[in-house]
């Protein structure tokens, strides 16, 4: 039975002031979440003020990048999954669409930096999703099967045992356009399907969180879907009433 499982993308939101008055509203609400697992990924800046800040032991800790590069060196401006762990995370949010658009992140990347997170002891959260006009021409099943194998055939199927995917279709990120509950369980099914093709235990066992426009309102009926284990939250994961409402639907 897979756990329910909701992490907030911060993005690059919130100054310390922000932080702080969220931080107490998720300390003081996080019974609510339940059974479901918590994570919230502040921008890497403000990880250790988090960390400082939140009393809640039931919330984990992410970041929202790491570098390709596993080990310390000459990588100006740069951050390492070593250091990311040794601040106290268990996550690291890849392959997000923000990043492959704006940053041009390419799947090899992408693939290269799920390695360097897993030889480090982080959980990558691997988002895969398709733009509106890919899925208008037809070619939503490619586009997301490309993004999988490539980190597939970097890491071996096994490595995906410690991966956790999210489905965020582009064009409902941040826009106010949710998928539909039955659009969003036609591609976790079909992810859960292209993993069981090289393991049928990991596709049964992988944790394929919902992202794309969450809100209170939405979320029970997308986390009623069978093969959608709990969602990436961004917007409404920086107000701590809408996070902590969406946590326990999935709790
Ligand atoms: O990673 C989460 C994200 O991209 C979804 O953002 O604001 O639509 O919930 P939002």
């Amino acid at each position: 039975m897979r756990q329910m499982f909701v992490a907030g993308n911060w993005k690059m939101h919130g100054n310390k002031a922000d932080i702080k008055s969220l931080i107490t509203g998720l300390n003081a609400m996080s019974d609510r979440a339940g059974n479901a697992k918590v994570a919230i990924c502040p921008p890497a800046l403000y990880v250790d003020y988090v960390n400082r800040s939140l009393s809640a032991s039931n919330i984990e800790l992410g970041v929202q990048n790491i570098a390709e590069e596993p080990v310390q060196g000459a990588y100006t401006g740069e951050i390492s999954a070593d250091m990311v762990k040794d601040l106290g995370c268990q996550y690291v949010i890849l392959g997000h669409s923000e990043r492959r658009a704006i940053y041009k992140e390419t799947d090899a990347e992408i693939a290269n930096k799920v390695d360097t997170a897993i030889r480090s002891g982080l959980t990558p959260i691997l988002c895969v999703g398709e733009t509106l006009e890919e899925r208008e021409a037809g070619q939503l099943e490619e586009v997301i099967s490309t993004q999988i194998n490539a980190v597939v055939a970097k890491v071996g199927i096994n490595a995906f045992k410690n991966v956790v995917i999210a489905y965020e279709p582009v064009w409902a990120i941040g826009t106010g356009k949710t998928a539909t509950a039955e659009q969003a369980q036609e591609v976790h099914a079909f992810i859960r399907n292209l993993l069981a093709g090289y393991d049928e235990g990991v596709a049964s066992g992988i944790i394929i969180q919902y992202g794309g426009s969450v809100k209170p309102d939405n979320a029970k009926e997308l986390f009623s879907q069978p093969d959608i284990d709990g969602g990436l939250i961004g917007g409404a994961s920086l107000v701590a009433e809408d996070f902590m409402a969406i946590c326990e639907a999935a709790g």
